[in-house]
């Protein structure tokens, strides 16, 4: 009898083989081969994983599954306490569309996601690829999910040359082609942690890999130069000057809350002058000032990268008492304890060390005074 031809493994049995025993146990996570995880928590991390690194996710992810165990909880809660929750996790319109979409399914789905790509493309903040994954991973639906990690991999197993982001929908109809009808939720979870941890961008571990064999880019050498990228345009640089403005008893500083819409919609800010294209002068800032004060020019300046432009920092400080403190719009917060958005808090390290030394000395002075 002729021996029978071994049949080559395709794409998707290899990677799963290699994700049941090398998968990541992260707590939005069922074990490969178990039944999937709650829509929920698969909707809220993929939501908190866009643009977000894992370890960046993971204290987020179980503040708000304490917080809101369910969909029901965290659409009853006021969204100032979501935006607080969510800052320094950055892209806060995730935050509000995330309160949104909540209100929908606890309120007109009751509580249920819907279970198909379509269906989920239709609530608030629920893009291609958080429909596609959410699909996948909670429904084992299968549908055809692309992130950056899957993106790398596919553009180097098939040899992609075509720079990024013009071979999108190219990669879009591989991994289409890759996806099996049979466990799509662990592949696409397979295929994220590939890339993540052995098809890594600059020196990927190709003799690790369980695609070493089928990869078109590794038998060409040419593994670590894919995906090409467009060339990339120079971000511009925008300039401010932040106001930090203290009252003098007890160290809290001035903050306000931002309009609800546009960059940083609803979070907490620093007053500064408008963002601009040009560096300001002290003198032409002033106006701009939460009130006229002998405002003093801080040593040391911060920058922060937003995804279309780079903010450089420069910060004046001031003082005022509790009474003229009282006169002011906005809300008086210890620098430390605000929940901020990162650039924010990157223009509250700007204040002296000494200024929070002289607010402690003062402060115990007053505690020792008042044991006294
Ligand atoms: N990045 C986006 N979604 C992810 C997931 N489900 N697991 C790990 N990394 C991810």
């Amino acid at each position: 009898m002729p021996k029978p031809r071994t049949k080559t493994p395709d794409i998707a049995s290899l990677v799963l083989d290699w994700y049941d025993r090398h998968y990541r146990k992260l707590p939005w996570r069922s074990p490969p081969g178990t039944p999937p995880p709650e829509p929920y928590g698969v909707w809220l991390s993929e939501i908190m994983l866009q643009q977000t690194t894992v370890p960046a996710v993971m204290p987020y992810f179980a503040k708000f599954l304490t917080l809101w165990p369910s969909v029901h909880d965290l659409a009853a809660a006021p969204v100032e306490d979501v935006m607080e929750a969510w800052a320094g996790l950055g892209y806060y319109a995730r935050a509000r569309n995330l309160h949104k979409c909540a209100q929908v399914v606890s309120r007109t789905l009751d509580g249920r996601f819907p279970d198909s790509e379509e269906g989920l493309l239709k609530l608030p903040g629920i893009g291609a690829y958080t429909a596609a994954a959410v699909a996948a991973i909670a429904f084992d639906r299968p549908a055809a999910v692309l992130d950056g990690n899957i993106e790398r991999v596919l553009s180097r197993v098939f040899a992609v040359e075509t720079p990024l982001p013009q071979s999108k929908p190219a990669l879009r109809g591989l991994a289409a082609t890759v996806t099996p009808q049979q466990r799509p939720g662990d592949f696409a979870q397979a295929m994220m942690d590939l890339g993540a941890t052995v098809c890594t961008p600059k020196s990927p571990d190709c003799l690790l890999c369980p695609l070493q064999a089928q990869c078109a880019a590794f038998s060409r050498g040419i593994a670590a130069e894919l995906p090409r990228k467009a060339a990339k345009t120079a971000r511009p640089v925008r300039h401010a000057i932040a106001f930090l403005l203290q009252r003098a008893e007890d160290g809290a500083v001035l903050l306000r809350r931002r309009p609800p819409k546009g960059l940083l919609g609803g979070m907490l800010e620093v007053p500064s002058t408008p963002w601009r294209d040009t560096p300001w002068l002290p003198g032409e800032a002033l106006p701009h000032a939460p009130l006229a004060l002998d405002w003093l020019p801080l040593n040391g300046d911060a920058a922060h990268v937003f995804t279309h432009f780079e903010l450089k920092i420069a910060a004046l400080l001031g003082r005022v008492d509790a009474r003229m403190a009282a006169g002011l719009d906005g809300l008086w917060q210890q620098p430390q304890a605000a929940a901020l958005p990162t650039v924010m808090k990157k223009m509250l390290g700007l204040l002296p060390a000494a200024e929070a030394d002289e607010i402690r000395s003062t402060k115990s002075r007053r505690a020792g005074r008042a044991r006294s």
